[in-house]
């Protein structure tokens, strides 16, 4: 059977010279909860956008569910994006719009009836503790509670791939043990998850793959 995500002698070089991410080889199997780590710099953020497509690698080949990704055109990204959630380390959401349309903008793009968006988006800020939210503009928000809008907005499509990167990154270890829990749910419900974090204590006695990365090279591929 081919493999869910792969890739294959992936390189990253940025102009002029800088070696992000060096030859990088590693499967990914559908249901499993793989983490990325390695010192600041390393190339955790770049190995994630890529699989994103957010940008092409320099050399070398991602695929996805069997197919290339350098082969899907412009106008197929969207669709590829439908399966890929991305939280992203700098959250990039809308600022001036509240929590719930943040986190309901896709389904509503997607055409979802607004009772059904309704009873999704709900639920789900929910189990983020975030009840009582749902009107306030982003930007009105803590570094942790923007933390779990993006979370929401990246998993509200139920996408079969999860990229994390630095999921935890701004929260206290009470709101991080509720976060890695959602994350384990989420795994257990069929979600295949790679999450980035230079953290180790959120990996250790997990039992889960780490891929360690060191100036753009995987240590243990
Ligand atoms: N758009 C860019 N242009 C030029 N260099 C970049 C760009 N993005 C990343 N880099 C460089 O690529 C290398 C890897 O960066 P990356 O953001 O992937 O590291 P990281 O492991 O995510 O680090 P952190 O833990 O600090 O988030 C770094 O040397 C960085 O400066
Ligand atoms: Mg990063």
């Amino acid at each position: 059977m081919e493999d869910f995500l792969r890739l294959e002698r992936v390189s990253k070089v940025y102009e002029p010279n800088i070696k992000a991410l060096d030859e990088i080889t590693f499967s990914v199997a559908k249901g499993e909860f793989v983490f990325i780590t390695g010192p600041s710099g390393s190339g955790k953020s770049t190995l994630l956008n890529l699989i994103f497509r957010a940008e092409k690698p320099t050399s070398g080949e991602i695929y996805f569910e069997g197919r290339p990704l350098s082969s899907f055109s412009r106008k197929e990204i969207p669709y590829l994006r439908r399966k890929i959630g991305f939280v992203f380390q700098d959250f990039k959401l809308l600022e001036n719009r509240s929590v719930f349309e943040n986190i309901a903008l896709s389904l509503e793009i997607q055409g979802v009836p607004e009772g059904e968006i309704r009873h999704r988006v709900l639920r789900l800020i929910k189990r983020l503790g975030l009840s009582g939210k749902e009107a306030q503009p982003v930007r009105q928000l803590s570094g942790g509670e923007k933390q779990r809008v993006a979370l929401a907005r990246a998993v509200i499509n139920r996408p079969r791939l999860l990229l994390a990167d630095e999921p935890t990154g701004n929260l206290d270890a009470r709101r991080t043990e509720e976060v890695m829990e959602i994350f384990e749910d989420l795994n257990a419900e069929g979600t295949t998850i790679i999450l980035a974090t230079h953290d180790e204590a959120l990996f250790v006695d997990r039992h889960r793959r780490v891929l360690v990365l060191d100036e753009g090279r995987l240590l243990n591929p």
